[in-house]
């Protein structure tokens, strides 16, 4: 079943909380977004597009005009879901710098609100941004911005201490105003926990199936990135074998002299 092309508003994202289940998925240009606008509730512009599109490691190289970039391409063909973009690694560790470059984002775009990768240290940034009047999904559990302090992408709230902390920086980011959150990589007891003592949406990823929605990077579920499939990952197709399959009987065509046809020439 598709959704109605009709504009998802915050409020109607808000909504869906204990009634049906949010549906999310990342994309970075116009004709992904394209394909995907109605299709799902939300549309994440990620910074995972320096990992997929950008072929970078980890995002922390990502720049606030790559952001923008990519945002607006998406912006230019998502007229129904709810648009949501990254702020990048290092764009927002003061109050105002972060004003500064929230502000930029969604003057340059058009993107219905913006997520932060953030623990309760940050709390005062999110307060401030959603004081200035942007929507806010602050982004907790595994944060992959973090990755070099970390030493990698580490589960969490495998132990009370972890937990309980995650529980209360969902708490604070509700209180403070936040319209959702994004769990990624809790376990999920952990994410069950806080999907049920907040009244705002959860997506999670890697979190288990007891948050309010569910979000996937598009390349992984479409089986692009043949080299890495994180557990969390269900494929709906094996997009790289597809499109190697099409390209190699497109060259084959080509040498053969059998492409372009008479038909298909002036
Ligand atoms: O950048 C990204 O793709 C994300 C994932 C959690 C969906 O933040």
């Amino acid at each position: 079943m598709t959704m109605s092309s009709k504009k998802l508003t915050l409020k109607a994202l808000q909504n869906k909380k204990g009634v049906e289940k949010i549906t999310a998925i990342t994309a970075y240009d116009a004709l992904f977004a394209g394909i995907f606008d109605g299709e799902v509730d939300v549309i994440l512009i990620g910074d995972s597009l320096n990992m997929s599109f950008g072929g970078c490691s980890d995002t922390t190289s990502l720049k606030l005009e790559h952001i923008i970039y990519h945002a607006q391409a998406v912006c230019r063909k998502a007229k129904s879901s709810f648009l949501i973009a990254d702020m990048p690694f290092g764009s927002y560790t003061t109050r105002d710098s972060a004003l500064r470059n929230a502000t930029k984002l969604i003057k340059a775009t058009q993107v219905d609100a913006l997520k932060l990768e953030v623990t309760r240290t940050k709390l005062h940034i999110i307060e401030a941004l959603i004081d200035e009047g942007i929507a806010i999904m602050p982004h907790i559990g595994l944060m992959p911005q973090y990755i070099k302090a970390e030493g990698g992408y580490k589960i969490k709230g495998r132990d009370e201490t972890q937990s309980k902390e995650l529980l209360e920086s969902a708490l604070a980011f509700e209180q403070a105003g936040a319209f959702g959150l994004l769990l990624e990589g809790i376990i999920a007891p952990c994410a069950t926990t806080i999907t049920q003592s907040v009244q705002i949406p959860t997506i999670g990823i890697g979190s288990g199936a007891a948050c309010d929605g569910q979000i996937l990077v598009w390349s992984d579920m479409l089986g692009l990135c043949s080299d890495i499939s994180p557990k969390f990952v269900r494929r709906y197709l094996q997009g790289a074998e597809l499109i190697k399959q099409a390209v190699r009987e497109y060259a084959s065509d080509v040498r053969k002299g059998s492409f372009p046809s008479e038909q298909e020439s002036y």
